[in-house]
């Protein structure tokens, strides 16, 4: 079982990724039969999706193989993403449009949304409206938003808000605990359904 996650920001460093790595550290000290792969889209290491990538371009082969390679081998994932401008970042869209159905396809994932303030909750609505119509990923019903990102999840303690820090912690480990669970439901899905349908390579 892999379970991969994607850090939506493109600052380098960002909160967004301050939460991913914590992400990765709880599973693998709460899951331990679970792999994990965090993949940052900070500094977009992906340029962004142009006409070549459907016409079997050389380059966009090299540059999309290892992370297809990583993405299909997993069985769920963590989309972590900031609020920017009451959005998801460009760059975590592109992720949507370079990756598809054999990467992601009828895979559960958790979205976690953070914000500086207490926003976050708009990229958690503009995901499940409209990320997953060709790719088919699963999003599970329980999200979490980080809100107050500065003062929860930081390795110096004295950083944080005792409470909050102490309500994050609880909550994601708890999600975590439950995409953990859809992935292991998932899989045996995956085998004995025949996901890919011909004509049907795109949702309605
Ligand atoms: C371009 C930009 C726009 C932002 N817009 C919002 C917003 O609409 N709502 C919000 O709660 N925070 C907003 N923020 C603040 C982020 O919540 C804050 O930067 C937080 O640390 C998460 O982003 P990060 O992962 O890039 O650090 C914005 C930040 C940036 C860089």
């Amino acid at each position: 079982m892999k379970i991969a996650i994607i850090s939506g920001s493109h600052r380098n460093p960002s909160q967004s990724e301050k939460v991913a790595r914590h992400i990765e550290n709880t599973l693998q000290a709460e899951q331990p039969d679970i792999q994990t792969w965090l993949y940052t889209l900070a500094d977009n290491p992906l340029p962004l999706w142009d006409q070549s990538i459907w016409e079997d371009n050389a380059e966009w082969n090299a540059r999309l193989a290892p992370l297809k390679e990583q993405l299909s081998s997993s069985d769920g994932f963590v989309i972590v993403t900031p609020e920017w401008h009451g959005q998801v970042p460009a760059g975590l869209k592109n992720f949507f449009l370079l990756f598809g159905r054999f990467e992601l396809g009828h895979k559960p994932a958790l979205i976690v949304a953070v914000s500086s303030a207490d926003g976050g909750a708009y990229p958690v609505a503009e995901l499940r409206m409209s990320s997953y119509k060709n790719n088919r990923i699963c999003y599970i019903p329980e999200h979490v938003i980080v809100r107050n990102v500065e003062k929860v999840l930081n390795e110096k303690e004295a950083d944080n808000n005792a409470g909050a820090d102490a309500y994050f912690r609880e909550r994601i480990s708890w999600a975590l605990g439950l995409l953990a669970g859809y992935a292991k439901a998932f899989k045996p899905l995956r085998e004995n359904v025949n996901i890919h349908h011909e004509k049907f390579g795109n949702g309605m």
